[in-house]
């Protein structure tokens, strides 16, 4: 196929979000104006419910195929709004950024299970708790050696006491605003730092050019 040349100056960026329901990753998207290939809109437009968990096999391989075709399109940054808690799930966008000569990003929602726990009560008990408890059980951090160019961690803006209990307070954040704050983990040199103000979402269309 016919490849979009390749944004200006530098390589194409997939930022992958990882964190249990009720981290903060849409809510993040969504204030940042950003559109993301979200697991959940998918689940919408394929199965008319975004809750529904019977399909996943099908979601993520529409949403690895619409990766991908945003990066034949060469679209300068992909945001990947699912929860990709293991090494395993996050294993593919790794590999497809590479293929496609990208940059790969997590940004990583390092919410305690309570804060989510909190949320998901809040927004009407929308994941099961025991289904959050198992979840949090399979989450592991993404780490350099997976192949991330960088790593920017969020935080919540306000962990309550009871959230903090049990976690170390030498690798908790400062809070900022309200949206969280992020921290840089791991960071490789990118092709081209986005100038600052500027949304990575609505860069400028690159020449058109016909579907396969
Ligand atoms: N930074 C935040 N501070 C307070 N509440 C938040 C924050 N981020 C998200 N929420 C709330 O938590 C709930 C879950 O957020 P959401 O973004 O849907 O999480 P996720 O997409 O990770 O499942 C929502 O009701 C949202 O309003
Ligand atoms: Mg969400």
């Amino acid at each position: 196929m016919r490849r979009a040349p390749s944004p200006a100056g530098g390589r194409p960026r997939v930022i992958l979000a990882v964190g249990l329901p009720g981290s903060g990753k849409s809510t993040y998207f969504a204030r940042r104006g950003i559109v993301p290939l979200s697991s959940d809109a998918l689940r919408l437009l394929l199965a008319d419910d975004d809750t529904e968990q019977g399909f996943q096999a099908w979601i993520f391989q529409t949403l690895r195929h619409l990766l991908r075709q945003r990066l034949r399109l060469g679209r300068p940054v992909t945001y990947i709004d699912a929860t990709n808690l293991t090494r395993a799930e996050r294993r593919p966008y790794i590999r497809i950024a590479r293929e496609h000569g990208g940059a790969i990003e997590a940004l990583y929602f390092d919410a305690p299970l309570e804060v989510c726990l909190e949320r998901n009560r809040r927004r009407g008990r929308r994941v099961p708790e025991e289904a959050m408890r198992r979840l949090a059980g399979r989450l592991k951090p993404p780490a350099p050696e997976e192949g991330f160019d960088r790593i920017t961690t969020i935080v919540p803006a306000a962990p309550s006491s009871k959230a903090r209990s049990g976690r170390s307070g030498s690798n908790r954040r400062r809070p900022a605003d309200g949206g969280g704050e992020t921290r840089s983990r791991c960071d490789a040199p990118l092709g081209r730092p986005r100038p600052p103000g500027t949304r990575p979402s609505i860069a400028p269309t690159p020449p058109a050019i016909r579907p396969p």
